[in-house]
């Protein structure tokens, strides 16, 4: 027993299966987020779902898939592409509370895990601009009544 290696943090938490729960019930939020939607691939949720369930897993000492498929992570480049100001990582943290609060991990998985969420959330704000009206629902202009 004593040459056994220390379990992952992966493993402690339950697998493969507790992150894809994890960002299956993220992505059911973000599909009723009017700021967060616009930015995500319409025609291609399944995959963003895939990439987000592979990074957190492989981070979390499970399988290297995602840089198998997607190379390196460089998530702040990978995410210049989007317009990630404050509200926009509130919200997205938000969903991932909601899911975690579904998940109802064991407290110190949950600080765990909810600890480094934040912290990347906040590393990935990109810009401090409000978001473009362009990609806001409310922008559309109506003709007065
Ligand atoms: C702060 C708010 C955030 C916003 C608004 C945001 C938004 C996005 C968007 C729109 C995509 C493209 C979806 C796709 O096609 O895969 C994406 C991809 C991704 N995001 Fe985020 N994200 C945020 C935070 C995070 C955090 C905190 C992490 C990691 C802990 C993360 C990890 C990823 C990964 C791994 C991908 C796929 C990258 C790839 O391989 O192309 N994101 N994000």
């Amino acid at each position: 027993m004593t040459d056994a290696a220390p379990m992952s943090f992966y493993d402690e938490v339950g697998g493969h299966e507790v992150f894809e729960r994890l960002v299956h019930l993220f992505y059911q939020g973000v599909a009723t987020d009017p700021v967060l939607t616009p930015m995500y691939p319409a025609d291609d949720m399944d995959g963003a779902e895939r990439r987000l369930t592979m990074f957190l897993a492989q981070y979390w000492g499970g399988p290297n898939t995602y840089s198998q498929e997607r190379g390196h992570p460089r998530l702040r480049m990978r995410h210049q592409a989007f317009h990630v100001n404050p509200d926009a990582r509130d919200r997205w943290l938000g969903h991932m509370r909601d899911a975690m609060d579904e998940l109802q991990l064991p407290p110190l998985h949950d600080a765990t895990l909810w600890d480094y969420l934040q912290r990347a959330a906040h590393s990935l704000v990109n810009t401090f601009e409000p978001t473009p009206a362009s990609t806001t629902p409310t922008s559309t202009t109506k003709e007065p009544s």
